[in-house]
């Protein structure tokens, strides 16, 4: 159980098996940490569970879990705030999917939320996980002074400046021509800001330096820039089999993306470069092949 993506001894992990393994965890513990469905109201604590536990690829808290023991700590140290991250995850893309946003029907292979619980109780599921990650995160045992301070850098990569202020971007610049700076505005805010928060937590509370801190969180920065630009690809070149959500979307709502301003081309080889430099920043850390290769992962993966 503390080993969460550690080699046992003998024993010969490939790298999305160690993935596999390290979210297999994750999603326990959140399974532990969600209400149960018989707890009033039924529904809406069904609704959560429903969009949490679906099949997502739980990278942000597996990022948060290595970041910990990349400063050298145990992961368990982080469990409960990575388990948060995804829960601000999940609470995002449920209200990123509503109707009133970018109105999409499938989600993690799955009818969104809004379809299958209606989009009353989509709202406030959505709204109750944002409530429930800060309770958890509150909640983590260890140096009060570490709690606060993830606590505050999960507020902020959440809030006006971060994930909410990306997606209302987003949403005004659909049908606009947008600038090279605006597309960066909205990428690094929408999706970058938790990535990056992510591994910063797990490096706050695994009790690392002030510059392993920031390296982690520049680290996140790059390959949170790289996992959207790599997301824009694939709403134009993958499946929705392969997804598990809708493909074309983008181009169909005139969405600010990588390849509409720079080509498909040109949008895989900065991906890739951002990869590259986060790499850098990792390296002669504990963890630093796994950290390079999710680095990878994230603009390579296939869904
Ligand atoms: C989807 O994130 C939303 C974006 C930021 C592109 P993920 O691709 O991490 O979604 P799941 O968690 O695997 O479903
Ligand atoms: C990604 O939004 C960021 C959030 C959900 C906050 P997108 O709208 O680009 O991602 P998908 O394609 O719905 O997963
Ligand atoms: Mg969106
Ligand atoms: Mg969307």
């Amino acid at each position: 159980m503390l080993n969460l993506v550690e080699r046992a001894a003998g024993e010969t992990l490939t790298f999305e098996e160690r993935l596999a393994k390290a979210a297999q965890t994750v999603d326990h513990r959140l399974g532990e940490l969600l209400p149960p469905v018989d707890l009033r109201p039924s529904e809406l604590h069904s609704a959560m569970r429903y969009s949490c536990l679906a099949p997502g690829k739980r990278l942000r808290p597996v990022l948060c879990l290595l970041a910990a023991q990349a400063v050298g700590a145990l992961p368990i140290r982080a469990l409960d705030a990575a388990c948060a991250v995804e829960m601000i995850h999940c609470f995002s893309l449920i209200h990123d999917d509503l109707p009133a946003i970018d109105n999409d029907d499938l989600r993690r292979g799955r009818p969104t939320c809004h379809v299958q619980f209606g989009e009353a109780v989509a709202i406030l599921a959505g709204d109750a996980l944002f409530a429930l990650a800060f309770d958890t995160l509150a909640r983590v045992e260890g140096d009060p002074a570490a709690v606060l301070r993830s606590m505050r850098v999960l507020t902020h990569a959440v809030g006006s400046d971060g994930l909410v202020g990306g997606e209302t971007v987003d949403i005004l610049s659909e049908g606009k021509a947008v600038d090279r700076d605006t597309l960066d505005y909205i990428h690094t805010r929408k999706t970058g800001a938790l990535i990056s928060a992510a591994a910063e937590i797990g490096a706050i509370l695994g009790g690392g330096t002030e510059v392993q801190i920031r390296k982690l969180r520049e680290y996140g920065e790059k390959i949170g820039l790289a996992f959207q630009i790599a997301d824009d690809v694939l709403n134009e070149t993958g499946t929705s089999e392969q997804l598990g959500k809708a493909v074309g979307s983008d181009r169909e709502r005139q969405k600010a993306t990588y390849p509409a301003l720079y080509g498909l081309e040109a949008s895989r080889v900065r991906a890739l470069e951002l990869a590259d430099e986060s790499a850098k920043l990792v390296e002669g850390m504990h963890q630093e092949q796994m950290l390079t290769a999710i680095a990878r992962y994230s603009v390579e993966r296939l869904n």
